[in-house]
């Protein structure tokens, strides 16, 4: 791309492709969630609000919107279970087919964090969508939609921040080291 930000090196997804798996996703969600009345997205803020957005679009199946914010204490590399709650959900959940809508996986903790918390409170099922997944030899949750698998670099664009910065670019970008 010509006109790449210099704050960025490489663009990993375009904007085609993500809106294409996005398509993907939610009629694989349709039809694995088939008979089900409705489904519960749960989003997690902020980095995921352009993936719930558009992924909620094409869903065919009934489903309600709801968002959490979780916050890691201290920086990357901080060790499991280091996370806490910022906002939590409106309603309750028991009962409900819950889908949490996630933007990226790394280390995994943010994402087991809210399964654990959201299994404590009796939903009916409990699956994940997640947008991006790093290169991981392992990851200690269930990834039930994935979007993509991309090197484990630090990635900016479609929700996803350095610093709250390059968030609401359309496509992901690898951001460049400084
Ligand atoms: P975790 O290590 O899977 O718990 O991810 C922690 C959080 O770090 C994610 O929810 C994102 O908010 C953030 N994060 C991890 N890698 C990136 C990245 O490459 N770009 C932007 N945010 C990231
Ligand atoms: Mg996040």
């Amino acid at each position: 791309m010509n006109d790449l930000h210099p704050d960025l090196v490489r663009v990993l997804l375009t904007e085609e492709e993500i809106q294409t798996r996005v398509v993907e996703i939610a009629a694989e969600i349709d039809r694995d969630y088939a008979g089900v009345e409705r489904i519960y997205l749960v989003g997690v803020l902020k980095g995921a609000f352009m993936f719930m957005a558009d992924l909620a679009r094409r869903l065919k199946t009934a489903h309600n919107v709801d968002f959490m914010a979780v916050s890691s204490y201290g920086a990357k590399g901080a060790t499991a279970g280091e996370v806490r709650m910022i906002l939590d959900l409106r309603e309750p959940i028991a009962g409900e087919h819950v889908l949490i809508v996630e933007d990226i996986a790394d280390s995994g903790k943010t994402l087991n964090y809210l399964i654990n918390t959201l299994q404590s409170r009796n939903p009916a099922s409990l699956r994940t969508a997640v947008f991006v997944r790093k290169e991981r030899r392992s990851l200690p949750v269930q990834l039930d939609y994935l979007g993509f698998d991309i090197p484990d670099v630090w990635v900016v664009g479609y929700g996803l921040d350095f610093a709250d910065r390059r968030r609401t670019l359309p496509f992901v970008a690898e951001m460049r080291q400084v």
